[in-house]
């Protein structure tokens, strides 16, 4: 049987990382992290971020990002194909989100364009947290992104883009105030009662 492709997404700092980690034990599966910055693609990533005064266009940002998940997705396919469950920590949305964040203009075709023929998750989940919770935690504002005006704009557009009302792979979750155990028996018992 194929492995089942489990994606989370959210705001940065929404504790997807700690979550895709516990979840990906629990289902003995393997993890994914989006950007990958071990690569060589993900090395300029991991320079735009981080270096303030690195600059790209945004048609750049966005074609690398793209870029960076199709550098994986021969060994993601390999994987799911032989059985093993993958989870992920952020994937094609956060692409979009933040892409559309910067330029609410942008066409979202064009967006979603380089990322068409990757392999499409079984389920994504959108943890949502409040600004206020945010911005208490470990490492807020390091990186680029990581201002709240920019957050509120991208939590916009990640709304936007998960088409919850038709798409029934999506799970919108409210983790605002729950602990790291409660997040993950709040994530748990939706994977168990879509019995994947
Ligand atoms: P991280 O904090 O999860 O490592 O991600 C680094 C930043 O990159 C985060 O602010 C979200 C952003 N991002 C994009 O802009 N486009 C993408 O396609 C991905 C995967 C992340
Ligand atoms: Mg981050």
């Amino acid at each position: 049987m194929r492995g089942r492709l489990i994606l989370i997404e959210g705001l940065d700092r929404s504790g997807k990382s700690t979550q895709a980690e516990i979840l990906a034990n629990r289902l003995n599966g393997q993890l994914f992290k989006f950007p990958d910055r071990s690569t060589p693609i993900g090395e300029i990533i991991n320079k735009f971020l981080t270096d303030p005064t690195f600059e790209l266009s945004d048609e750049s940002v966005h074609l690398l990002f793209s870029a960076n998940r199709w550098e994986k997705a021969a060994q993601l396919n390999k994987l799911l194909s032989e059985g093993t469950h993958v989870i992920m920590d952020r994937y094609v949305y956060s692409g979009i989100a933040y892409s559309l964040a910067k330029d609410k203009s942008r066409d979202v075709e064009w967006l979603y364009g380089p990322d068409v023929g990757l392999p499409k998750p079984d389920l994504t989940f959108f943890l949502t947290v409040s600004m206020e919770e945010l911005g208490t935690r470990k490492g807020w504002g390091e990186e680029r992104y990581e201002k709240e005006q920019f957050q509120l704009k991208v939590k916009e557009c990640f709304l936007k883009v998960l088409r919850v009302d038709t798409d029934p792979t999506i799970e919108i979750v409210d983790v605002n105030g729950l602990s790291i155990d409660e997040t993950t028996l709040k994530l748990w018992s939706i994977i168990e009662a879509r019995g994947l």
